[in-house]
């Protein structure tokens, strides 16, 4: 068993090394040839050395004279070979450098582009560690062994050509370079066969680790605010020290076969001497030939030694190009369609007919668990839709498939009366807009944050977002204004005003189809009525979107402003029409908005909302609902 892993990790290994030497030929050839010439140059040295001794400083010992003819043809010759080996190392360094660091950046942008294109369902089954040490550390490790591979493979030439001309000195001698390298290859195979289980436990370890740091620094605030420090650094504690462990088991095993493979040459020197030796005495060989051959050994050891890297390094390079491999090969992107929805004005319309919908189970043997069962409503061009329910009924679900973050599982999504799946990804783009219950802020200026670089979007075209949005009173008090760089998050603004940012950002690409997911719950009630009846006042006149609207909602000021009311249960649509109608037909309804109604003034009372609240630092509380 372990025999077959191992070759399976030299065959995958291999395969890997292949794909790299494919993707860069050109540069890999010239690594090669430098490793080659240096590997020549290396055999070259040892006969030049042997010659000087045997044919120069020999004769002169016994003649008691230097021959300085042979000498300065020695120096020469020596002096030449010192240049070409340096001229060697040279191109096989920069070669191995430039192959290895532009993989790597490929890679990693391989990596990268194929998480944007993978659908939100693979997003909640990996977790953001294991993304983060998959476009790092995953990435150098399966391309580490790119470094040694150049001189490895100069090395094997080197071998053939060492053998060779030992075979072509005597044959005695020979037979202990056939006994040695491959000796010296088997422990090195031997090593990286030990070597395999151990780097991959410690390349997973390294990501989980990174997976811990970072919800850690990402859930600072819950951790400091709940005083879980000394837990939470225990919990981290506990898994670095489980990599610590790994990592110094590796280290172990690097002590045991290390000075093997050092020893190993040094030994075949020691044989060389003995046999060669004996053969001076028969008369085969002369003195020249002898330290010719023991001097080739003992140049020979270090080169060797590469090989035994790049066989060591490939477990780890198979460990994190299977992780890389699951990122490339993950399925389940959606597949945009071709049709392009026409260029217009006019608000969309969006209509769900029998939508079913469930999440995948976080593992693929528990059963999943429908959320939307046979959901139909329409937002008709122009008209603003709430959807109310109580939490978990689905109403972020159905936000969801409206802009085709999800598919459904039966039934349709169709805008304009084009089934989602088949709109082009610029048209889906173009027309509808979501403004998530969680607002994402990035690490930019304000005006960044609202234009994302989509084209076409001036600065007047922000400040009139950022009015629809109520959100250009701040933004104008902000030192900077528009440049102002708005933090990691967005952690400079208050939760209300980082709401009020992503909802600017939507405005500004001018979509037909505006979806709010619960996007004004930080806001004063009074502000958030304000940006509902500002949207719906303003759709159809110059210079502002005409937007149909599907908001969630809970406060009956915002709730009162739609044309129509959907009320949610449990996946299910138990009632719609207009708020009134629902209020004195439908009870549970009527409890929602009541229970919401009374939670609003206790919450006011509190005066929470960051309308009021003095804007102080940047850990801001989430004020919620
Ligand atoms: N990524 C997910 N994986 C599995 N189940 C999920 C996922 N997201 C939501 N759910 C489940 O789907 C159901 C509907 O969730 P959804 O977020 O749509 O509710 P909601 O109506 O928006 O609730 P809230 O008012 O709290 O925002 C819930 O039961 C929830 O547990
Ligand atoms: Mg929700």
């Amino acid at each position: 068993m372990a025999s077959r892993t191992s070759r399976d990790v030299l065959v995958r290994g291999l395969a890997v090394l292949g794909r790299a030497i494919r993707e860069q030929p050109r540069i890999f050839a010239v690594a090669v040839s430098g490793s080659v010439l240096f590997g020549a140059m290396t055999v070259a040295s040892a006969y030049v050395v042997g010659a000087v001794v045997g044919d120069v400083v020999v004769p002169a010992i016994e003649r008691g004279e230097v021959g300085v003819g042979g000498l300065a043809l020695a120096a020469v010759a020596l002096f030449g070979i010192s240049v070409l080996r340096v001229a060697g190392i040279f191109g096989r360094r920069l070669g191995a450098g430039y192959m290895q660091y532009r993989l790597q950046a490929a890679y990693r942008r391989r990596v990268t582009r194929r998480y944007l294109e993978l659908p939100l369902s693979w997003h909640h089954r990996n977790a953001t560690g294991t993304l983060l040490s998959n476009a790092n550390s995953d990435v150098e490790a399966a391309w580490y062994p790119i470094a040694p591979l150049p001189f490895a493979v100069g090395t094997l030439v080197m071998l053939v050509g060492a053998v060779a001309s030992l075979f072509a000195t005597d044959w005695a001698l020979a037979l202990v370079g056939v006994a040695v390298f491959p000796a010296l290859f088997a422990l090195n195979v031997a090593y990286s066969r030990r070597m395999a289980p151990r780097q991959a436990r410690a390349q997973r370890l390294r990501a989980e680790v990174s997976g811990i740091a970072h919800e850690s620094f990402d859930g600072a605030l819950v951790v400091k605010t709940m005083g879980r420090e000394a837990q939470e650094t225990d919990r981290f504690a506990a898994r670095a020290g489980e990599l610590r462990d790994s990592l110094v088991a590796v280290g172990r095993l690097r002590g045991v076969f290390d000075p093997l493979l050092e020893a190993l040459p040094s030994l075949g020197t020691l044989a060389v001497l003995v046999v060669g030796a004996i053969r001076l005495q028969q008369g085969a060989i002369s003195v020249a030939e002898l330290i010719s051959v023991a001097f080739l050994f003992t140049v020979l050891a270090f080169p060797v030694r590469a090989i035994g890297w790049v066989l060591a390094e490939l477990p780890r390079s198979v460990a994190g190009w299977d992780r890389v491999r699951r990122v490339l090969d993950a399925t389940g992107e959606m597949a945009y369609g071709d049709t392009a929805l026409d260029v217009t004005d006019r608000p969309a319309t969006l209509a769900f007919a029998g939508v079913r919908f469930g999440y995948e189970p976080a593992e693929a043997h528990l059963p999943g668990t429908e959320v939307l069962g046979e959901v139909s409503f329409t937002v008709p061009a122009g008209k603003t839709v709430a959807l109310v329910g109580p939490t978990g009924s689905g109403k972020s679900t159905i936000a969801a498939l409206a802009v085709r973050l999800v598919d459904p599982l039966a039934g349709t999504v169709c805008v304009d009366g084009v089934d989602v799946r088949r709109l082009t990804a610029a048209s889906l783009a173009g027309t509808a807009a979501l403004v998530a219950q969680v607002p994402f802020v990035f690490d930019d200026t304000v005006r960044a944050n609202v234009t994302l670089d989509r084209p076409g979007i001036g600065d007047d075209d922000v400040w009139a977002a950022l009015r629809l949005a109520e959100a250009d009173g701040f933004v104008a008090a902000l030192p900077d204004g528009l440049d102002t760089r708005v933090g990691e998050r967005g952690t400079s603004l208050s939760g209300g005003q980082r709401q009020r940012l992503t909802l600017a950002r939507a405005l500004a690409g001018r979509p037909r189809l505006l979806v709010l997911d619960d996007a004004t719950s930080a806001v004063d009630p009074r502000v958030e009525a304000a940006i509902l009846a500002g949207l719906r006042s303003s759709a159809g006149q110059a210079g502002a979107p005409a937007a149909s609207i599907l908001v969630v909602a809970y406060r009956r000021a915002t709730i009162a402003l739609a044309d129509e009311v959907v009320y949610l249960e449990q996946g299910r649509v138990l009632a719609r029409g207009p708020h009134t109608e629902l209020l004195a037909t439908v009870p549970g309804y009527a409890d929602l908005v009541t229970a919401y109604e009374q939670a609003e003034v206790d919450h006011a009372k509190d005066e929470t909302y960051d309308e009021v609240a003095p804007l102080t630092s940047g850990l801001e509380i989430e004020v919620d609902r």
